[in-house]
C-alpha cells in the first residue's frame, strides 16, 4: 500500500465559528475531487468551532488542538476525549510548541495525552522540535530523541501505525519564524525516523512524519521532496483556502512520485 501523504493546518487561536465554517466550505469545494486513498487532509480549528465545523468539513478530517488525558472530573479548562468524540474529531494535536513553551506542557503530559488519544481511537499528532538555543548548543538531535522517546513511552508497535509526528523547530514557527532550510529539515527528519524505527521496528518506518514551521508556497516543494517528509503541517500559509489549495497542488505530485501509486 502507498504511504499516506498528510497535509494539515493548525488554526491556533485565529478563526471564529463563522470564519471556520466559511473556510472549510471553500476548502472542501476546492479539494473535493482529490483522491483520498493516499491523502489525509486535515484542519484543526478552535474548540468552539469544532461542532459547526464537523457539519461542513466534507472530506477534510478535523483535529483538536489539545486534549486532557482524563475522561471527566476536576480539570477546569480542559477538554475530554469523550467531548471531542461528540464533535467528530479524529486527530488530536499534542505537545505543540506553543503548548510546551507558553503553557508549560512537558513530555510527560504529552505522553499521557498520546496514550489517552490512542485508547479513545484518535490519531495522536505529536509535535516535537528544538528551540533556537538548543540548536545553537548543538543538542537539537538529542532533544528530538528525548521528546519522541518520552512522548511515546508505552506506545506499542501495534499502535505505532496510528500515530502522526510533526517536526516543528520552535524557531521556525509563526510570524518572525525562519523556515528551516530543506537540508537542515532533512537531517532532523532522518534523526526522527531513526528514533521511530529504534522504538517500533518496521512500524516506525510507516509513521507519517510532517514538517511544520513557516511552510509557504515557495518552500513547500523542496520540503516535500525530502525522503523522510511525508506531509506538511501548516499555519499561516494555509489560512486562506486558495493558498492552502495551491500548496496542496504543488506538493501532491511530488508525494505521488515519492510514495508510488496506491
Ligand atoms: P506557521 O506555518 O504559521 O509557522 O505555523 C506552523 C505551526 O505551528 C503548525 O502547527
Amino acid at each position: 500500500m502507498a504511504k499516506m501523504c498528510c497535509l494539515g493546518s493548525n488554526n491556533k487561536m485565529t478563526m471564529t465559528i463563522r470564519e471556520t465554517v466559511d473556510y472549510l466550505r471553500a476548502l472542501d469545494f476546492l479539494t473535493a475531487q482529490l483522491p483520498r486513498e493516499s491523502l489525509r487532509l486535515f484542519f484543526i480549528p478552535s474548540f468552539t468551532a469544532l461542532s459547526a465545523a464537523s457539519a461542513c468539513a466534507g472530506g477534510i478530517d478535523l483535529g483538536a488542538q489539545n486534549m486532557c488525558w482524563e475522561e471527566r472530573g476536576q480539570f477546569t479548562g480542559e477538554v475530554s476525549p469523550l467531548m471531542l468524540r461528540e464533535v467528530g474529531v479524529s486527530i488530536v494535536e499534542i505537545g505543540h510548541s506553543e503548548r510546551r513553551h507558553i503553557f508549560g506542557e512537558t513530555d510527560e503530559m504529552a505522553n499521557r495525552k498520546v496514550l489517552c488519544a490512542l485508547s479513545h481511537g484518535f490519531t495522536p499528532l505529536l509535535c516535537v522540535g528544538e528551540t533556537a538555543e538548543q540548536r545553537a548548543c548543538g543538542i537539537a538531535d538529542e532533544i528530538l530523541r528525548i521528546q519522541l522517546i518520552r512522548g511515546l513511552r508505552g506506545v506499542s508497535a501495534a499502535d505505532a501505525g496510528r500515530l502522526m509526528v510533526a517536526y516543528e523547530p520552535v524557531w521556525a514557527i509563526g510570524a518572525g519564524g525562519t523556515p528551516a532550510a530543506p537540508d537542515y529539515a532533512g537531517e532532523k527528519h532522518a534523526v526522527l525516523r531513526q528514533t521511530l524505527c529504534a522504538l517500533f521496528g518496521p512500524a516506525g518506518a510507516e509513521i507519517p512524519l510532517l514538517y511544520g514551521g513557516s511552510v509557504n508556497l515557495e518552500n513547500c516543494g523542496p520540503l516535500a521532496l525530502l525522503p523522510e517528509v511525508d506531509g506538511l503541517f501548516i499555519g499561516r500559509s494555509a489560512w486562506e483556502p486558495a493558498g492552502f489549495y495551491r500548496i496542496i497542488q504543488t506538493v501532491l505530485p511530488i508525494f505521488k512520485i515519492k510514495n508510488g501509486p496506491c
